[in-house]
């Protein structure tokens, strides 16, 4: 019994090292990089799905190296491809790309796709995409996969010693409780009531990451919403949308709206950023 099992650890450790030999990245020490959430860190996964939120077409991506779309809802680099530069890695692959295999594993793997929220129910209009619950799921089959290539101890130690960011929320405002004047959202919660049941769900979200392996996670709060490029474009008063060319950020709540509310919104906001 011990013996087969140190026979096991042997093996075990030479596939280690001649995985570290192979991908040039050691194991031990290095430091993957997983990234879960919407279009803000999707670098590609909604390129494999029928889905109306896809960011495949110019202007995306005119400043990337390649000049060239590559999925990423940005003119170039997005924020995990910062992360992963600072971290010296390269940036990690959708888990969805025929790519991600191998060695390429132990870089880590973005789960991320736009159009996902907090809730079930956010960014349905963009019919299939990978939803927080399903971006769990790949995660836990990308560990047996990282287990078959490295062990699964190993596999273990490089989930636990891994970044992880996660950046949700701003779809469960624009892409349902603000998405038109009248919602399901809108009429079952006021928008305090309604951030109170986004954080619960958060938390449960947190909680499942947690349990699947995650030990250092950066969550990052919604930004100014009204700044975000569609909403400027579509609610801003004077915006391209509406013949004119203002570039000014506009109130994601309609004018109905009290100001009140408008400060509970901002307050949740802050409240995610800071926890
Ligand atoms: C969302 O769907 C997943 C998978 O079906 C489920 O486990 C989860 O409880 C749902 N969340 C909510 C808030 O209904
Ligand atoms: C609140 O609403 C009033 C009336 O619509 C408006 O004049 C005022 O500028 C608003 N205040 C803020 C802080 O938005």
């Amino acid at each position: 019994m011990s013996s087969s099992r140190s026979c096991f650890a042997s093996l075990a450790i030479s596939l280690v090292v001649f995985m570290a030999m192979v991908a040039r990245v050691p194991v031990e020490g290095a430091r993957a990089f997983f990234v879960f959430g919407d279009s803000l860190v999707d670098n590609g996964n909604n390129n494999y799905l029928v889905t109306t939120a896809r960011a495949d077409s110019p202007p995306y991506g005119i400043d990337y190296p390649t000049h060239r779309p590559t999925g990423r809802f940005s003119n170039g680099y997005n924020i995990p491809d910062i992360i992963s530069q600072k971290l010296g890695a390269e940036a990690t692959l959708p888990y969805l790309s025929p790519q991600l295999t191998g060695e390429k594993l132990l870089v880590g793997a973005n789960f991320a796709s736009a159009g996902i929220g907090i809730l079930n129910d956010t960014g349905i209009q963009f019919a299939n995409v990978i939803r927080i619950s399903q971006q769990m799921e790949f995660f836990q089959e990308y560990q047996q996969r990282v287990g078959a290539v490295v062990g699964e101890e190993q596999a273990q130690k490089l989930v636990n010693k891994a970044l992880v960011l996660i950046t949700l929320g701003g779809n469960d405002f624009v892409n349902n409780y603000f998405l038109a004047p009248i919602t399901a959202r809108r009429l079952q919660y006021n928008i305090q009531d309604f951030s109170h049941y986004l954080i619960v769900e958060y938390r449960k979200i947190l909680k499942r990451l947690y349990k699947l392996g995650a030990r250092r996670v950066l969550v990052t709060g919604s930004g100014p919403l009204g700044c975000v490029p569609s909403q400027l474009a579509t609610t801003s008063a004077n915006g391209p949308m509406r013949g004119g060319a203002s570039k000014r950020c506009s109130d994601i709540q309609p004018p109905s709206y009290s100001n009140d509310s408008r400060t509970k919104s901002r307050a949740w906001i802050r409240h995610i950023y800071c926890c």
